[in-house]
Parts: C-alpha cells; structure tokens; sequence
C-alpha cells in the first residue's frame, strides 16, 4: 500500500511538472504559485533534488527587484484562470500577481539541502533572495517595527476565504470595480468556494494596488485590509530561523544573524496574538488594534515556529478538541462561520496537516503529530490526492490530482 500510495504521489508530481515549474493542478490553477512550489520540492526530493532545487530558483528568478516574491507567476497564456495578468496590471518582464504568500521558502531550503549537501554550492545565491525577501516583510508590512508582518490580501494568507477576514473585509467596498467573469466555478463546485461578494472584494483591492502601481512600500498603509496573521508570521519566524542555521553552516554569517534577529521580534511579538479561552492564537486587525475572534487553523500553524512548549501543548489539546473524523478542520468546528466544504472555511489541507504536525514534534508533542500524520494519510487512501477534504465525512472536495497534497504524502510516509 505504502508503494502504491508513493508510486500515485510521484506520478502526480510528474503530470503537474512543467519542466521548471509545477502547476498546482491543471485547469483551475494553470501557473506557479509560491508557496505551491516551495512545498512541492519538499516532495520532487524525495526522487529527484536537483529538479526539486529548480522548483524554487525558478520561483525566485521572479522575485521584484523590493524584495517581493509574488503570489503567482504567470509563465504561460491561459485564458481558464481569473484574475489573469490583465487585472494585476504589473509590467513584470514576465507577468506576475502583485501580492505574496506565507513565505516558507527559507524552511523549504533548509530541508532540502539537509538531504541534499552536494546542491549547496548551486543553492548559495538563494541565501541572499530569501532573506532579502524576509527584510521587506519587515520593511514594508510592518511600517511600526512591531516584530510582525501584516498581510494586506487575504490570498497573501494561502486560506483564501476564512473566517479570520470576515471583519475586516467589512471596510473592502464591493462597488465601483470593473466587471468580470469567475473561472473557478466553472473548474469547481460553486458551493465549495469562495461568495461572489468575497470575490467582488479580492478585486476591489487589487484594483486598489494596481491604481498605487504596485509600489509596495506604499500598499500597506493604504490598505484598508491589514491583517497579523499568527501562521503566516509562524513561516516567516520559521523560515528565518532555518535559513539562518543554513546561512551559518555555509558561511554566510552575516545573513544567518540578520535572519535570526528577525526572527527573535517576531517571536516575542507574536505572543500578544495568543488567546486563552481559545487555546490557539487569532489574527489581529491591525486597523482597529483588536483580536479577531475566530478560531482557524491560522492560529494552530503558529506552532510551526518554536512557541513555548506548554502553549504547543495547549494547540495539540485544541485540535483533539474538535472532535471531528479527520484533523485538521480549517476552522473550529461548531463555531461560527464553521462550513465543511467550504475551502479554508472548515475543510482540511494537507499542507496546514504539515506543518503543524512538524512543530507539535519538535514540541514533543509526539503522539498529537502521529495522530495528524495518520489522518492524512488516511484521507488519502479513502479519498485520492484532493485539493481540500470535508473534515467529518472525508469527502474529497476542490481540485483533483493535486500537487502539494501528493507532495506531503511523500513527506508523510518518509517522515
Ligand atoms: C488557492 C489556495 C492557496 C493556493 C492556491 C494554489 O488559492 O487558497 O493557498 O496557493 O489555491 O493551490
């Protein structure tokens, strides 16, 4: 079973590879996206590295000339998708988005390389994007010097539609934007994505942005979408954390301390975030200064970066708590806003699986990471390589034969 479930993840992987690139899933996302990719060499290492090392150099040959790596990267013409290069308006050489995603490249690399030293040399140059990439974080997304970054799209989060944004996508008007046609609802059942008035906001802002062209140290402040999210700012901790330990073994020990104090602000900050009647972390609306109370598995992943161990252990008994057949649900079961099928709005994704079962192991918290591996797995051997799964039933929802699902099941089954 274990072969066969290796052999069906490697074939996936090698149907979505586009040679320097791998698209997510054909049809309804036909492009790179960041964060896609730096999960999916975590699964090309385990039969091809360098292919896997390509995967992320092609990602970061697309990296702003400020420091940002874009959300999507635009290699091909493809009309299946919307908002195509036309809506991001960017004037990139070759076209991209103009938002970024969480940035778990720095972490990526280091894992990669660990079982991969004779790519090292090849790898050096990436030392310096990556962290030139976690400077503008700092530099651009946090304007205050809080310790940490502020997301101003809800994509850059990678949970497109969760609950978390609810509130603050209150103050995103929906009037007065270009009109348009979906795509995803033509690849995908409508009742498991995003609303048309969620939508008409995810264009009200790119609208924005683009009005701004794209300068990125001014998107920020006038965005009226601003947004700390516990996960994303747990990659970006952990991240620099990874690629300051591989900055040192390499030499470079001027990036690897850059990247360490990095992350030591974040950490610190990142404890203001934690909510004790939930037992996890929430976002914070950076607008109003207030925690936004709406348990997701954003404020699980925090424990991806090194949190004190009793809060790690306070998450592990969180996610237990859910009761549901399969972990873990992209928002707290029985809440409000909780919706099985709905995206990131209750379904479960194998790369939140992943990381969190990382960080609960490296907070020994063994058995709960066990339990989160054998759920996945189980997921897949009843549903197949789906994009996103109903967290009571199984059912397999989203996408099919989908890239960094079959990825993390070779993770999985190596871990
Ligand atoms: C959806 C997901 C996002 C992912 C993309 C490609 O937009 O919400 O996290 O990167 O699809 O798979």
């Amino acid at each position: 079973m274990t072969d066969l479930l290796q052999s069906a993840a490697i074939e996936i992987l090698k149907i979505n590879d586009r040679g320097s690139y791998t698209v997510p899933t054909k049809g309804l996302y036909p492009f790179q996206w960041n964060w896609d990719s730096c999960l999916t060499a975590l699964g090309q290492r385990h039969f091809d590295s360098a292919r896997a090392l390509t995967e992320i150099e092609t990602l970061f040959a697309h990296q702003w000339p400020c420091g940002m790596v874009p959300h999507i990267i635009f290699h091909a013409q493809d009309d299946g998708y919307f908002p195509g290069p036309d809506v991001w308006g960017c004037k990139r050489p070759v076209p991209t988005s103009g938002i970024t995603q969480p940035p778990v490249a720095g972490f990526a690399l280091r894992r990669l390389l660990d079982k991969a030293p004779e790519l090292r040399d090849r790898a050096q140059p990436l030392l310096g994007k990556v962290t030139t990439w976690h400077r503008w974080f700092h530099a651009t997304r946090d304007p205050q010097g809080s310790g940490l970054a502020a997301i101003i799209h809800p994509w850059e989060s990678g949970r497109d539609n969760s609950v978390d944004w609810d509130i603050p996508f209150e103050r995103v008007p929906t009037t007065g934007i270009a009109p348009y046609t979906r795509r995803d609802t033509q690849h995908a059942d409508p009742a498991h994505r995003p609303t048309k008035e969620q939508y008409d906001r995810y264009i009200w802002l790119v609208e924005c942005f683009r009005g701004l062209e794209w300068q990125t140290d001014k998107l920020h402040d006038a965005s009226p979408f601003q947004v700390v999210d516990p996960g994303f700012n747990a990659i970006l901790i952990r991240s620099c954390l990874d690629l300051a330990d591989l900055a040192d073994e390499m030499g470079e020990t001027a990036l690897a301390q850059e990247n360490r104090a990095l992350a030591h602000k974040g950490l610190a900050a990142l404890s203001a975030l934690w909510s004790e009647r939930h037992g996890q972390y929430l976002c914070l609306d950076r607008i109003t200064g207030q925690l936004i109370d709406s348990p997701s598995s954003g404020g699980l992943l925090t424990v991806f970066a090194p949190i004190p161990p009793d809060r790690a252990a306070r998450v592990a008994a969180t996610i237990d708590g859910h009761g549901t057949r399969f972990h873990v649900a992209s928002h707290a079961p029985g809440t409000k806003g909780f919706d099985a099928k709905r995206y990131w709005r209750g379904p479960v994704w194998l790369v939140v699986n992943y990381m969190i079962a990382d960080g609960l192991r490296n907070a020994g918290q063994t058995d709960a990471a066990a339990r989160i591996t054998g759920s996945s797995l189980d997921l897949i051997r009843g549903s197949g390589f789906a994009e996103y799964y109903d967290p009571l039933t199984g059912e397999a929802l989203g996408g099919g034969q989908f890239t960094w699902t079959a990825a993390m099941v070779l993770e999985f089954l190596s871990a």
